[in-house]
Protein backbone atom coordinates (compact mmCIF):
# COMPACT_ATOMS: atom_id res chain seq x y z
CA UNK A 1 0.00 0.00 0.00
CA UNK A 2 1.46 3.46 -0.89
CA UNK A 3 -0.03 6.47 1.26
CA UNK A 4 0.11 9.99 0.10
CA UNK A 5 0.24 13.71 1.45
CA UNK A 6 1.88 16.67 1.25
CA UNK A 7 2.35 16.62 4.61
CA UNK A 8 5.52 14.47 5.64
CA UNK A 9 4.24 13.98 9.21
CA UNK A 10 1.01 12.65 7.70
CA UNK A 11 -0.78 10.60 10.57
CA UNK A 12 -1.56 7.82 7.74
CA UNK A 13 2.19 6.99 6.31
CA UNK A 14 2.58 4.66 9.63
CA UNK A 15 0.05 2.63 8.14
CA UNK A 16 1.60 2.27 4.89
CA UNK A 17 4.07 -0.07 3.02
CA UNK A 18 5.30 3.15 1.45
CA UNK A 19 4.60 6.76 1.38
CA UNK A 20 4.97 9.35 -1.58
CA UNK A 21 4.85 13.33 -0.65
CA UNK A 22 2.75 14.16 -3.27
CA UNK A 23 -0.64 16.49 -2.60
CA UNK A 24 -3.95 14.48 -2.72
CA UNK A 25 -5.28 17.60 -5.34
CA UNK A 26 -1.97 16.67 -7.35
CA UNK A 27 -3.69 14.67 -10.12
CA UNK A 28 -1.23 14.68 -12.94
CA UNK A 29 1.23 13.96 -9.77
CA UNK A 30 -0.99 11.00 -8.57
CA UNK A 31 -1.38 9.65 -12.25
CA UNK A 32 2.04 9.50 -12.84
CA UNK A 33 2.57 7.04 -9.94
CA UNK A 34 -0.29 5.29 -9.97
CA UNK A 35 0.60 4.35 -13.46
CA UNK A 36 4.24 3.74 -12.49
CA UNK A 37 3.49 1.55 -9.27
CA UNK A 38 1.24 -0.30 -11.73
CA UNK A 39 -1.25 0.05 -8.39
CA UNK A 40 -4.44 -2.41 -8.42
CA UNK A 41 -6.69 0.54 -7.13
CA UNK A 42 -7.20 3.92 -5.53
CA UNK A 43 -9.48 5.63 -2.86
CA UNK A 44 -9.82 8.30 -1.12
CA UNK A 45 -11.03 7.86 2.21
CA UNK A 46 -12.52 10.67 4.42
CA UNK A 47 -11.72 13.48 2.31
CA UNK A 48 -13.56 15.33 -0.82
CA UNK A 49 -12.02 16.49 -3.74
CA UNK A 50 -9.37 13.69 -4.07
CA UNK A 51 -12.06 11.54 -4.17
CA UNK A 52 -13.24 12.87 -7.75
CA UNK A 53 -9.27 12.62 -8.52
CA UNK A 54 -8.85 9.08 -7.66
CA UNK A 55 -12.28 7.85 -9.85
CA UNK A 56 -10.72 9.91 -12.89
CA UNK A 57 -7.63 8.49 -12.28
CA UNK A 58 -9.03 4.83 -12.38
CA UNK A 59 -10.92 5.40 -15.48
CA UNK A 60 -7.45 6.51 -17.29
CA UNK A 61 -5.77 3.72 -16.05
CA UNK A 62 -8.32 0.98 -16.97
CA UNK A 63 -8.64 0.03 -13.28
CA UNK A 64 -11.86 -1.05 -11.06
CA UNK A 65 -13.35 1.50 -9.25
CA UNK A 66 -16.55 1.72 -7.39
CA UNK A 67 -18.35 5.06 -9.00
CA UNK A 68 -17.65 6.69 -12.29
CA UNK A 69 -15.88 10.07 -12.73
CA UNK A 70 -19.39 11.59 -13.28
CA UNK A 71 -20.71 10.01 -10.12
CA UNK A 72 -17.63 11.47 -8.38
CA UNK A 73 -18.09 14.71 -9.69
CA UNK A 74 -21.58 15.10 -8.36
CA UNK A 75 -20.46 14.07 -5.08
CA UNK A 76 -17.89 16.27 -5.04
CA UNK A 77 -19.68 19.63 -6.15
CA UNK A 78 -21.86 20.74 -3.30
CA UNK A 79 -23.84 22.77 -6.74
CA UNK A 80 -24.05 20.48 -9.04
CA UNK A 81 -25.31 17.81 -6.78
CA UNK A 82 -27.68 20.15 -5.65
CA UNK A 83 -28.95 20.98 -9.29
CA UNK A 84 -28.99 16.82 -9.46
CA UNK A 85 -31.22 16.36 -6.73
CA UNK A 86 -33.51 19.12 -7.89
CA UNK A 87 -34.03 17.02 -11.56
CA UNK A 88 -34.46 13.45 -8.92
CA UNK A 89 -36.59 15.24 -6.39
CA UNK A 90 -34.70 14.62 -3.71
CA UNK A 91 -35.83 16.61 -0.71
CA UNK A 92 -33.21 19.48 0.06
CA UNK A 93 -33.27 22.80 1.49
CA UNK A 94 -34.66 25.62 -0.64
CA UNK A 95 -31.16 27.15 -2.59
CA UNK A 96 -29.86 29.65 -5.54
CA UNK A 97 -26.98 29.76 -6.95
CA UNK A 98 -24.64 33.07 -7.87
CA UNK A 99 -21.81 34.18 -9.64
CA UNK A 100 -20.01 36.88 -7.96
CA UNK A 101 -20.74 39.31 -4.88
CA UNK A 102 -23.68 41.23 -6.78
CA UNK A 103 -26.18 38.28 -7.72
CA UNK A 104 -24.88 36.32 -4.81
CA UNK A 105 -26.24 39.20 -2.21
CA UNK A 106 -29.28 39.86 -4.74
CA UNK A 107 -29.57 35.48 -4.22
CA UNK A 108 -29.69 36.00 -0.44
CA UNK A 109 -32.19 38.84 -0.33
CA UNK A 110 -34.35 36.41 -2.40
CA UNK A 111 -34.45 33.27 -0.07
CA UNK A 112 -34.44 35.30 3.22
CA UNK A 113 -32.75 35.38 6.54
CA UNK A 114 -31.16 32.86 8.12
CA UNK A 115 -29.62 31.45 5.16
CA UNK A 116 -26.52 29.89 4.74
CA UNK A 117 -23.62 31.13 2.00
CA UNK A 118 -21.16 28.53 1.20
CA UNK A 119 -18.29 27.63 -1.07
CA UNK A 120 -19.40 24.83 -3.50
CA UNK A 121 -16.22 23.18 -3.64
CA UNK A 122 -14.91 23.56 -0.51
CA UNK A 123 -15.37 21.44 2.63
CA UNK A 124 -15.25 21.12 6.43
CA UNK A 125 -16.88 24.77 6.84
CA UNK A 126 -14.23 26.46 4.59
CA UNK A 127 -16.13 29.02 3.31
CA UNK A 128 -19.46 28.85 5.28
CA UNK A 129 -21.59 31.37 7.09
CA UNK A 130 -24.77 30.78 9.07
CA UNK A 131 -26.28 34.42 7.54
CA UNK A 132 -28.78 36.22 10.12
CA UNK A 133 -29.53 39.28 8.57
CA UNK A 134 -28.89 41.56 5.51
CA UNK A 135 -25.85 43.45 6.84
CA UNK A 136 -24.01 40.27 7.05
CA UNK A 137 -24.49 39.46 3.35
CA UNK A 138 -21.28 41.07 2.18
CA UNK A 139 -18.74 39.22 4.61
CA UNK A 140 -20.22 36.08 4.00
CA UNK A 141 -20.19 36.53 0.34
CA UNK A 142 -16.36 37.83 0.54
CA UNK A 143 -16.00 34.82 3.01
CA UNK A 144 -17.18 32.01 0.85
CA UNK A 145 -15.56 33.58 -2.67
CA UNK A 146 -11.87 33.73 -0.82
CA UNK A 147 -12.57 30.24 -0.54
CA UNK A 148 -13.99 28.73 -3.59
CA UNK A 149 -12.60 27.42 -6.48
CA UNK A 150 -14.67 29.57 -8.83
CA UNK A 151 -16.49 32.91 -8.59
CA UNK A 152 -19.54 31.02 -8.53
CA UNK A 153 -21.51 30.53 -4.70
CA UNK A 154 -24.65 28.81 -3.26
CA UNK A 155 -27.10 30.67 -0.89
CA UNK A 156 -29.26 28.30 1.26
CA UNK A 157 -32.71 28.04 3.24
CA UNK A 158 -31.11 27.56 6.69
CA UNK A 159 -33.14 24.29 7.75
CA UNK A 160 -33.30 24.59 11.60
CA UNK A 161 -33.75 21.35 13.58
CA UNK A 162 -31.38 18.39 14.09
CA UNK A 163 -28.68 17.03 11.75
CA UNK A 164 -27.87 13.78 11.16
CA UNK A 165 -25.53 11.71 9.31
CA UNK A 166 -26.25 8.35 7.36
CA UNK A 167 -23.23 6.69 6.91
CA UNK A 168 -24.17 3.45 4.09
CA UNK A 169 -22.53 1.24 2.09
CA UNK A 170 -23.89 0.34 -1.59
CA UNK A 171 -23.08 -3.15 -3.29
CA UNK A 172 -24.26 -3.84 -6.60
CA UNK A 173 -26.95 -1.21 -6.65
CA UNK A 174 -27.91 -2.55 -3.61
CA UNK A 175 -27.78 0.21 -0.91
CA UNK A 176 -27.20 -0.22 2.96
CA UNK A 177 -27.67 1.74 5.77
CA UNK A 178 -25.82 1.03 8.72
CA UNK A 179 -25.00 3.78 11.43
CA UNK A 180 -27.22 6.68 11.37
CA UNK A 181 -25.92 9.13 14.06
CA UNK A 182 -27.09 12.55 15.51
CA UNK A 183 -24.00 15.44 14.37
CA UNK A 184 -24.13 17.57 17.22
CA UNK A 185 -22.75 20.95 16.65
CA UNK A 186 -20.46 23.53 18.10
CA UNK A 187 -22.01 26.79 18.93
CA UNK A 188 -21.42 29.95 17.34
CA UNK A 189 -19.52 31.62 15.60
CA UNK A 190 -18.26 27.54 14.55
CA UNK A 191 -21.46 27.21 12.66
CA UNK A 192 -22.09 23.84 11.37
CA UNK A 193 -18.87 21.91 13.44
CA UNK A 194 -19.62 18.48 14.48
CA UNK A 195 -18.48 18.27 18.29
CA UNK A 196 -19.98 14.77 18.46
CA UNK A 197 -21.71 11.95 16.48
CA UNK A 198 -23.84 10.30 18.69
CA UNK A 199 -25.43 6.62 18.08
CA UNK A 200 -28.30 5.63 17.79
CA UNK A 201 -29.91 8.95 16.61
CA UNK A 202 -32.62 10.33 19.27
CA UNK A 203 -35.03 10.42 16.00
CA UNK A 204 -38.42 8.29 16.34
CA UNK A 205 -37.80 4.69 14.19
CA UNK A 206 -40.19 6.23 11.70
CA UNK A 207 -38.35 9.39 10.89
CA UNK A 208 -35.03 7.83 10.59
CA UNK A 209 -36.98 5.82 8.23
CA UNK A 210 -37.42 8.58 5.91
CA UNK A 211 -34.05 10.22 6.71
CA UNK A 212 -32.73 6.70 5.46
CA UNK A 213 -34.77 7.21 2.28
CA UNK A 214 -33.70 10.39 1.85
CA UNK A 215 -29.96 9.22 1.73
CA UNK A 216 -30.90 6.66 -0.45
CA UNK A 217 -32.66 8.13 -2.90
CA UNK A 218 -29.74 11.14 -3.04
CA UNK A 219 -27.06 8.33 -3.51
CA UNK A 220 -29.31 7.21 -6.50
CA UNK A 221 -29.58 10.32 -8.02
CA UNK A 222 -26.24 10.95 -8.04
CA UNK A 223 -25.30 7.06 -9.78
CA UNK A 224 -23.42 5.61 -6.32
CA UNK A 225 -23.91 1.73 -6.83
CA UNK A 226 -21.51 0.63 -5.31
CA UNK A 227 -18.92 1.72 -2.49
CA UNK A 228 -19.41 3.93 0.77
CA UNK A 229 -21.79 7.22 1.11
CA UNK A 230 -21.83 9.58 3.28
CA UNK A 231 -25.03 11.73 3.66
CA UNK A 232 -25.88 14.85 5.96
CA UNK A 233 -29.78 14.97 6.29
CA UNK A 234 -31.04 18.21 8.35
CA UNK A 235 -34.74 17.41 9.92
CA UNK A 236 -36.86 20.16 10.17
CA UNK A 237 -40.16 21.22 10.41
CA UNK A 238 -41.36 20.00 7.18
CA UNK A 239 -39.38 16.74 7.13
CA UNK A 240 -35.78 15.39 6.33
CA UNK A 241 -33.46 18.19 3.81
CA UNK A 242 -30.43 16.83 2.06
CA UNK A 243 -27.51 19.21 2.86
CA UNK A 244 -25.00 16.76 1.12
CA UNK A 245 -23.55 13.89 0.31
CA UNK A 246 -19.70 12.24 -0.14
CA UNK A 247 -19.17 9.07 -1.94
CA UNK A 248 -16.42 8.22 0.86
CA UNK A 249 -16.49 7.30 4.31
CA UNK A 250 -17.22 9.86 7.16
CA UNK A 251 -14.08 12.06 8.22
CA UNK A 252 -15.07 11.92 11.84
CA UNK A 253 -14.07 8.56 12.10
CA UNK A 254 -17.64 7.43 11.54
CA UNK A 255 -15.93 3.99 10.19
CA UNK A 256 -15.04 3.32 13.66
CA UNK A 257 -17.85 4.34 15.47
CA UNK A 258 -19.82 1.94 12.83
CA UNK A 259 -17.95 -0.97 13.65
CA UNK A 260 -17.93 -0.70 17.77
CA UNK A 261 -21.93 -0.29 17.20
CA UNK A 262 -22.67 -2.85 14.36
CA UNK A 263 -19.66 -5.01 13.53
CA UNK A 264 -19.75 -3.78 10.12
CA UNK A 265 -16.15 -2.93 8.92
CA UNK A 266 -16.76 0.08 6.70
CA UNK A 267 -12.63 0.61 6.00
CA UNK A 268 -12.66 -2.56 4.84
CA UNK A 269 -15.77 -2.73 2.59
CA UNK A 270 -14.38 0.60 1.27
CA UNK A 271 -10.91 -0.99 0.53
CA UNK A 272 -12.24 -4.42 -1.03
CA UNK A 273 -14.63 -1.65 -3.68
CA UNK A 274 -11.54 0.02 -4.56
CA UNK A 275 -10.17 -3.21 -5.41
CA UNK A 276 -12.93 -3.86 -7.44
CA UNK A 277 -13.68 -7.18 -5.28
CA UNK A 278 -17.06 -8.00 -4.63
CA UNK A 279 -18.44 -6.90 -1.57
CA UNK A 280 -20.58 -9.62 0.36
CA UNK A 281 -24.28 -8.50 1.59
CA UNK A 282 -22.87 -10.99 4.66
CA UNK A 283 -20.22 -8.89 5.73
CA UNK A 284 -22.97 -5.27 5.71
CA UNK A 285 -25.50 -7.35 7.81
CA UNK A 286 -25.48 -4.60 10.94
CA UNK A 287 -25.54 -6.55 14.34
CA UNK A 288 -25.67 -3.88 17.32
CA UNK A 289 -23.13 -4.40 19.54
CA UNK A 290 -23.52 -2.05 22.12
CA UNK A 291 -26.51 0.38 23.05
CA UNK A 292 -25.01 3.13 22.55
CA UNK A 293 -21.78 4.95 20.80
CA UNK A 294 -19.97 8.05 20.36
CA UNK A 295 -17.54 9.90 18.50
CA UNK A 296 -16.52 12.74 20.41
CA UNK A 297 -14.29 15.93 18.94
CA UNK A 298 -11.31 17.71 21.00
CA UNK A 299 -11.14 21.55 21.32
CA UNK A 300 -7.45 22.78 22.61
CA UNK A 301 -7.04 26.31 24.03
CA UNK A 302 -5.89 28.62 21.09
CA UNK A 303 -2.15 29.26 21.38
CA UNK A 304 0.91 26.79 20.98
CA UNK A 305 0.66 23.25 21.90
CA UNK A 306 3.20 22.83 24.58
CA UNK A 307 1.81 18.95 25.74
CA UNK A 308 -1.34 16.59 25.93
CA UNK A 309 -1.63 14.99 29.48
CA UNK A 310 -4.09 12.55 30.31
CA UNK A 311 -4.56 10.06 27.10
CA UNK A 312 -3.26 6.92 28.66
CA UNK A 313 -5.35 7.86 31.99
CA UNK A 314 -8.47 8.68 29.74
CA UNK A 315 -8.40 5.30 27.61
CA UNK A 316 -7.81 3.31 30.41
CA UNK A 317 -11.91 4.33 31.74
CA UNK A 318 -14.69 2.22 31.32
CA UNK A 319 -16.00 1.98 27.44
CA UNK A 320 -13.34 4.31 25.71
CA UNK A 321 -12.68 2.59 22.34
CA UNK A 322 -10.47 4.81 21.18
CA UNK A 323 -8.51 8.26 21.48
CA UNK A 324 -6.90 10.74 18.46
CA UNK A 325 -4.81 13.59 18.82
CA UNK A 326 -4.47 15.25 15.48
CA UNK A 327 -1.71 17.82 16.41
CA UNK A 328 1.70 17.65 17.78
CA UNK A 329 3.88 19.63 20.27
CA UNK A 330 3.94 22.81 18.45
CA UNK A 331 1.18 23.04 16.22
CA UNK A 332 -0.66 26.49 16.70
CA UNK A 333 -4.61 26.35 17.87
CA UNK A 334 -6.52 29.08 16.09
CA UNK A 335 -10.01 30.70 17.28
CA UNK A 336 -12.65 27.57 17.26
CA UNK A 337 -14.37 28.09 13.75
CA UNK A 338 -14.54 24.84 11.85
CA UNK A 339 -13.20 21.23 11.60
CA UNK A 340 -9.70 21.54 10.82
CA UNK A 341 -9.62 23.27 14.10
CA UNK A 342 -10.54 20.25 16.17
CA UNK A 343 -7.50 19.06 18.13
CA UNK A 344 -8.62 15.17 18.67
CA UNK A 345 -11.31 12.67 18.84
CA UNK A 346 -12.50 10.23 21.80
CA UNK A 347 -14.62 6.91 20.24
CA UNK A 348 -16.66 6.01 23.30
CA UNK A 349 -19.21 3.12 23.93
CA UNK A 350 -22.19 1.85 26.56
CA UNK A 351 -25.29 0.13 27.53
CA UNK A 352 -27.00 3.39 26.09
CA UNK A 353 -26.57 6.07 24.09
CA UNK A 354 -26.63 8.21 27.17
CA UNK A 355 -23.85 6.14 29.11
CA UNK A 356 -21.81 6.69 25.72
CA UNK A 357 -22.00 10.39 26.00
CA UNK A 358 -21.17 10.66 29.82
CA UNK A 359 -18.17 8.21 29.75
CA UNK A 360 -17.05 10.17 26.26
CA UNK A 361 -17.44 13.32 28.59
CA UNK A 362 -15.29 12.26 31.76
CA UNK A 363 -12.77 10.90 29.16
CA UNK A 364 -12.94 14.57 27.35
CA UNK A 365 -12.39 15.63 30.87
CA UNK A 366 -9.17 14.35 32.07
CA UNK A 367 -7.30 14.98 28.78
CA UNK A 368 -5.62 18.40 28.65
CA UNK A 369 -3.92 20.25 25.90
CA UNK A 370 -1.54 22.76 27.18
CA UNK A 371 -1.33 25.61 25.48
CA UNK A 372 1.24 28.87 25.05
CA UNK A 373 -0.68 32.07 24.42
CA UNK A 374 2.00 34.18 23.36
CA UNK A 375 2.21 37.98 24.56
CA UNK A 376 0.59 40.31 22.31
CA UNK A 377 3.40 42.97 21.26
N1 LIG B 1 -28.84 24.98 4.60
C1 LIG B 1 -28.42 24.64 5.82
N2 LIG B 1 -29.27 24.61 6.86
C2 LIG B 1 -28.86 24.27 8.10
N3 LIG B 1 -27.59 23.96 8.41
C3 LIG B 1 -26.67 23.98 7.42
C4 LIG B 1 -27.03 24.30 6.08
N4 LIG B 1 -25.93 24.24 5.31
C5 LIG B 1 -24.92 23.89 6.15
N5 LIG B 1 -25.36 23.74 7.41
C6 LIG B 1 -24.55 23.35 8.59
O1 LIG B 1 -23.17 23.49 8.28
C7 LIG B 1 -22.54 22.22 8.21
C8 LIG B 1 -21.53 22.17 7.09
O2 LIG B 1 -22.17 22.45 5.85
P1 LIG B 1 -21.94 21.54 4.57
O3 LIG B 1 -22.74 22.09 3.47
O4 LIG B 1 -22.16 20.12 4.93
O5 LIG B 1 -20.42 21.80 4.22
P2 LIG B 1 -19.06 21.12 4.74
O6 LIG B 1 -19.42 19.92 5.53
O7 LIG B 1 -18.37 20.78 3.50
O8 LIG B 1 -18.39 22.19 5.51
C9 LIG B 1 -23.66 21.23 8.06
O9 LIG B 1 -23.30 19.95 8.52
C10 LIG B 1 -24.75 21.89 8.90
O10 LIG B 1 -24.50 21.69 10.29
MG1 LIG C 1 -20.80 18.56 5.24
Amino acid sequence: MIALDRDPSAPGFRYADRRAIVSTEDESGIERLASAERVDGLIAPGIDWPVAIAARIAERLGLPHPISPETAALSTSKLRQRERFAEAGVPQPAYEIGSGAAEATAAAERIGFPCVIKAPDRQGQRGLTLVRAAQDVAEAVRVALDASRTATLLVEEHVPGLEVTVNAFSAGGHFYPLTVTDRLTAPLPAFGVALTHAWPSELEPMAIGTVVEAAAAAAAAVGIENGPSYTQVLVGPEGPRVGELAARLGGGHDAELCRVALGVDLNGAALSAALGEEVPATSLAPVARVGGACVRFLVAPPGALREVTGIEEAFAQEGIRGIRIYRRPGHRFEEFRRGADRAGAILAVGKSREQALERASRAEETIRFETDVEALV
